[in-house]
């Protein structure tokens, strides 16, 4: 039984929403490290930063020698790793910053595992294991085609951040393939839900529609992505830690295909029904959207076959996008403290590297 768990990337999104998780569903121990950038941020584990369980290490997993050092100190029966940079507009502005990280951070942070592994009783090495969290980016585009990614799909990444999580990916089934280290991947697709950063496309429309601004789609606003609610996707994780076969790669996915336009309709939809007190001259809240100039290279569809998920480790999602989207609206207004501080920088102040949040005030789609 796993009972110390590394995580890293654990102040981010989906890591802290896992980290959550596993305080309130499991005993397991929980070091997380991250290096905190723009996108790290402690308020998001608030609710578990006291517990005797967790530990916090500021540090950046391209740095060998101290990932090297916690590795060996904490001891971690398991390492689940999701740091990355993750924004697509970013990578297409700086994608060097991607390649640092997710390619060569992973290849560090494989290496420190793999030695660590490789000193262990023969036991304690049969059950260790080194989760390797990415997207269903890798897999390129769908357009036009009714199929679904699946695990056997080809890699065919689009962006500077898909080619760099690709890239990662084949580290670390290398890293199987040629030490034996017990390795798992999980490809997933959109996530949303609480915490998620002000930039990404949902909390991006939620917050300027309830300040009256404008709600800007790409292009046509016909890009379809699959959306899963970030809780059923952490316990998706943990459920591959515990239950995946080494070696072996899981699409993790919510069956809820949906263009952006529908995704930011039916959040000025909830808008309207939740908060019918618009900010002035705003008519409804759906006038508020408007088309604007596509991402280069902009993939059209994603879609995720979750079946083997669901066939072999008896994970389905437990909210629909309707669901989940709700309870998401309803947590931006119940949370406002959270957000006002990412969007003023306060939840920044006194780090290293502080960047602008709202990124050229475009959202990540
Ligand atoms: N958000 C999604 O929809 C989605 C979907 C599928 C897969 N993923 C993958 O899941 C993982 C987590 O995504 P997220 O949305 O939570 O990302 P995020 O950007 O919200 O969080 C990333 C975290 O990694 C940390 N980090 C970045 N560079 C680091 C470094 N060099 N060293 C240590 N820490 C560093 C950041 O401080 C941040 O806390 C990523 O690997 C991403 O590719 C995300």
């Amino acid at each position: 039984m796993i009972e110390r768990v590394l995580i890293t990337g654990g102040a981010g999104f989906i890591g802290s929403a896992l980290i959550r998780y596993l305080i309130s569903n499991t005993n397991v121990s929980i070091v997380n490290i991250d290096k905190l950038t723009y996108a790290g941020n402690l308020e998001s584990l608030g609710d578990v930063a006291s517990s005797e369980r967790y530990a916090f290490y500021q540090a950046d997993i391209t740095d060998a020698t101290e990932v090297q050092r916690i590795v060996e100190n904490v001891r971690p029966q398991a390492i689940m790793h999701l740091a990355a940079e993750s924004h697509v507009d970013r990578s297409i502005d700086g994608p060097l910053e991607f390649v640092r990280t997710n390619v060569m951070g992973t290849a560090v942070l494989l290496e420190a595992a793999r030695q660590y592994w490789q000193a262990l009783p023969k036991q304690e090495q049969h059950g260790f294991r080194f989760h390797h969290v990415s997207t269903d980016e890798v897999y390129g585009d769908l357009e036009g085609s009714t199929e679904l990614f699946t695990e056997a799909t080809s890699y065919s990444p689009s962006s500077p951040y898909s080619a760099s999580k690709a890239g990662s990916d084949h580290l670390v089934r290398a890293w199987q393939r040629t030490y034996g280290m017990p390795v798992l991947v999980t490809n997933c697709s959109n996530n949303y839900g609480p915490y998620h950063f002000p930039e990404k496309l949902i909390p991006h429309m939620i917050l300027n529609a309830l300040h009256g601004k404008a709600l800007p789609v790409y292009g046509n606003g016909m890009q379809i992505r699959d959306w899963l609610y970030v809780e059923d996707h952490a316990r998706a994780l943990w459920r591959v830690v515990c239950a995946g076969v080494p070696g072996e790669t899981y699409n993790i996915g919510g069956h809820n295909e949906l263009t952006n336009l529908e995704v930011v309709e039916t959040i000025c939809d909830l808008l309207e029904e939740l908060v019918p007190n618009k900010p002035a001259g705003v008519a409804s809240y759906r006038s508020l959207i408007t088309f604007v100039e596509d991402r280069p290279g902009h993939d059209r569809r994603y879609a995720i076959d979750a079946s083997k998920m669901e066939r072999e480790l008896a994970w389905v999602p437990q909210e629909s996008f309707q669901t989940g989207i709700r309870k998401t609206v309803s947590w931006y207004l119940d949370n406002q403290v959270w957000w006002q501080r990412v969007l003023s920088g306060a939840y920044h102040l006194g780090r290293l590297g502080a960047a602008s949040v709202n990124h050229q005030g475009r959202s990540d789609q």
